[in-house]
């Protein structure tokens, strides 16, 4: 797997054998990760730019997990700039991390800024990021890559003509739960495929509908919990369970006002390799739950729950029962980042907290994206994955809107 943590992957074996140790195993895995990190980067250092500078464009509720992640990793990457088109915003961040303010021209016209991470409204991912690769900037970009797959392509095609690194940001790739059941998957331990269910029931009040005049829009949100909630769900059962073929969908706005986009939506898929699977995904799941995959295999069961892994059950062996959600998985159900309201902070006590919380796996993203500028390799996270989840989300409402059995063109 590209950009995945091998000395992790060395030890896999052994720690699914105690996995009842759970919470130490995941300080073992945060430390082994970042022993990878640093011995991933070592080898490069004395061929690439001593140091990588990035600009945030955009310093809303997301901006400052990119500055604390960009601060965490090691000395050769620097955040210097950061950009809002509300200027009192862009000033209020620059004195909170230490940065310089400047205009988008003006990053995309400083040689010195290296890198540009992208935390704009998702309708306008295209239209700045084809600007900053087209002016041999590398990219990164919050999820989801775009609204449409045209905008997408758009993206990809400058890439590609620039040269330069684009990585979209699907942080759960990077769980320590998602990269094992990986590897689980990719040493065919579930036998073959042969169902997936994904549900985000989640929910979001309707003052963070109307804290954003782009939130709940096509134009700019691009749907609604599907899009900018469910897609970090439906990016990882792309990357587990494979391409989708077909998908018969429903949709509705169930619970929210002044909002064009779904807040509740049900869908069921086809995969290109003849499994079939269920979604479900809502903003209107008072107070909010854990968002859930399951994979159901001829020799096997996993499920992850809550950014852990809830379930691993393989015949013949013994069955492993996890622990329930990460303190920030039920966060993100019941109100997401900043743009939460009081109903964010009623984390149960009976949650786990672990050594990952949030902001470890967008570090762990930016170091990846980072390996791969150093080593001219492909991130995890690429636009062709991008545009794939952003292709499967339109078919879906596509299907919803019409009525019709859809199928997938990515
Ligand atoms: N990975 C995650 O877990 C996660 C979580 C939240 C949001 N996001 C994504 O991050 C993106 C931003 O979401 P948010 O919740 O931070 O939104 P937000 O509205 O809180 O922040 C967006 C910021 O972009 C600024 N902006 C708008 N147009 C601009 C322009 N042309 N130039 C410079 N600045 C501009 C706005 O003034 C605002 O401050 C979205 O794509 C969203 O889907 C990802």
């Amino acid at each position: 797997m590209k950009g995945s943590a091998p000395s992790v992957a060395r030890t896999a074996n052994f720690s699914e054998s105690i996995f009842s140790f759970q919470p130490i195993l995941r300080y073992v895995h945060a430390c082994q990760y970042n022993a990878y990190l640093l011995k991933s980067q070592l080898p490069f250092m004395a061929h690439t730019p001593a140091l990588l500078t990035f600009a945030i464009v955009g310093c809303g509720s997301i901006a400052p997990t990119h500055a604390r992640a960009l601060a965490a990793l090691p000395s050769d990457v620097r955040l210097t700039h950061c950009c809002d088109e509300k200027q009192a915003l862009a000033e209020a961040f620059a004195k909170e991390f230490g940065l310089k303010t400047a205009t988008f021209d003006a990053i995309l016209a400083d040689p010195s800024i290296d890198v540009v991470t992208f935390c704009t409204p998702s309708g306008l991912h295209a239209s700045l990021g084809t600007r900053a690769l087209a002016a041999a900037k590398h990219v990164i970009i919050e999820k989801p890559m775009e609204v449409t797959s045209a905008a997408c392509e758009s993206l990809l095609t400058a890439q590609r003509a620039s040269g330069r690194q684009l990585a979209i940001i699907s942080q759960h790739r990077f769980d320590p739960s998602s990269q094992r059941l990986r590897r689980v998957i990719d040493r065919g331990e579930l036998g073959r495929l042969v169902l997936a269910e994904a549900r985000i029931p989640w929910y979001r009040t309707q003052e963070y509908y109307d804290s954003g005049s782009w939130r709940g829009t096509w134009a700019l949100d691009g749907g609604g919990c599907l899009m900018n909630q469910g897609v970090h769900t439906i990016d990882l059962l792309l990357w587990l369970a494979g391409p989708v073929k077909t998908v018969y969908a429903q949709m509705r706005t169930a619970a929210h006002e002044r909002i064009e986009v779904e807040d509740l939506i049900t869908a069921t898929l086809t995969f290109a390799n003849g499994s079939i699977g269920s979604l479900m995904a809502t903003t209107s799941a008072y107070p909010g739950f854990p968002a859930y995959i399951g994979l159901h295999g001829t020799n096997g069961s996993a499920a992850i729950e809550g950014d852990e892994l809830h379930l691993l059950a393989i015949k013949g062996r013994e069955i492993i029962h996890g622990k329930t959600a990460t303190a920030h998985a039920l966060q993100v159900a019941t109100g997401g980042t900043k743009s939460a309201t009081a109903h964010s902070t009623a984390i149960p006590e009976t949650t786990t907290t672990g050594a990952w919380s949030w902001g470890d796996a967008h570090r762990a993203q930016f170091a990846d994206f980072i390996h791969a500028v150093r080593t001219n390799g492909t991130p995890l996270v690429d636009g062709v994955a991008g545009r794939a989840a952003v292709a499967l989300i339109n078919a879906i409402y596509d299907s919803a809107r019409t009525g019709r059995v859809v199928s997938v063109v990515d």
